[in-house]
């Protein structure tokens, strides 16, 4: 068990293992806006979510304790396949700490409409892991739910690449089975793929429903952080550190990009 001392004007963490959790960075600026932050994202290292997981648990409470060392007062893990691993051991490790995961939003999901087909994309850990198992359970009474591992889709995100015909033509693969509105509700349980929503949206069909767990995490982070009496006390606009396992300017670049559309 680690102590840190933790201050109200010390940024809150946000990690992932690559640049997809700005979906969740965005929450957080928009429901904490004078806050401090620190966006870390493990790109060197990535995909995760065709990693073991032993690996990713173990990656990921090296860039927690980076980022606890560098003064972070709570932390957010904005990326599913790392939650599945590793949010329980880090919360054992540091109990004094807010440390908020995030999971696929199957629950808006399920009740947009009685007994919806719900389709869950997320990355093969995710979708493998029993704590998704256990959020299946506990609705699976309630819609029909297909879960759907989406190996390789985080990557045109990671390039930046939003908008490709490359992409278009992955997505058209991958969703054959349920294009042309065959499902009610999807569920976006990767925090890269809300900056694939529009294509998504576009091959699913235009009366699905799309959720992803961006703004419930958010949220939930601040909860933990009132709890504790930690939220800012600050009136002005915080600042945002962007930090990556690599270190060319590129992925640095494309974050402040993908936080800005
Ligand atoms: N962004 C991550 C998630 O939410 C995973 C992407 C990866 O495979 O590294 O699951």
């Amino acid at each position: 068990m680690v102590k840190y001392q933790l201050e109200n004007n010390n940024p809150i963490a946000v990690f992932d293992s690559g640049v997809g959790g700005i979906s969740v960075l965005r929450e957080l600026i928009r429901i904490m806006p004078n806050e401090n932050y620190i966006y870390f994202g493990d790109s060197r290292n990535a995909p995760y979510g065709i990693k073991k997981k032993e690996e990713v648990r173990e990656l990921t409470i090296n860039c927690a304790q980076k980022l606890f060392e560098q003064g972070a007062k709570g932390l957010v893990v904005a990326c599913n396949t790392a939650t599945s691993a590793a949010v329980r051991v880090l919360r054992e490790m540091y109990p004094d700490i807010p440390i908020v995961g995030i999971e696929p939003a199957l629950k808006p999901a399920v009740l947009c409409m009685p007994h919806p087909r719900v389709l869950v994309m997320a990355t093969p850990m995710t979708i493998r892991e029993e704590k998704f198992k256990h959020l299946m359970e506990q609705y699976e009474e309630q819609a029909e739910i297909i879960p759907l591992p989406c190996p390789g889709l985080m990557d045109f995100i990671e390039r930046g690449d939003l908008k490709g015909e490359d992409l278009h033509k992955y997505l058209e693969d991958l969703l054959y089975s349920y294009s042309n509105n065959q499902v009610d509700a999807a569920v976006l349980g990767c925090t890269h793929y809300p900056f694939a929503r529009l294509q998504i949206q576009q091959v699913l069909g235009d009366k699905v429903k799309i959720f992803d767990g961006g703004e419930g995490t958010a949220r939930e982070m601040k909860r933990r952080l009132a709890e504790k009496d930690l939220l800012s006390m600050r009136q002005e606009k915080g600042d945002i550190l962007f930090e990556n396992s690599l270190t060319d300017d590129k992925k640095i670049e494309l974050c402040k990009y993908l936080l800005n559309i």
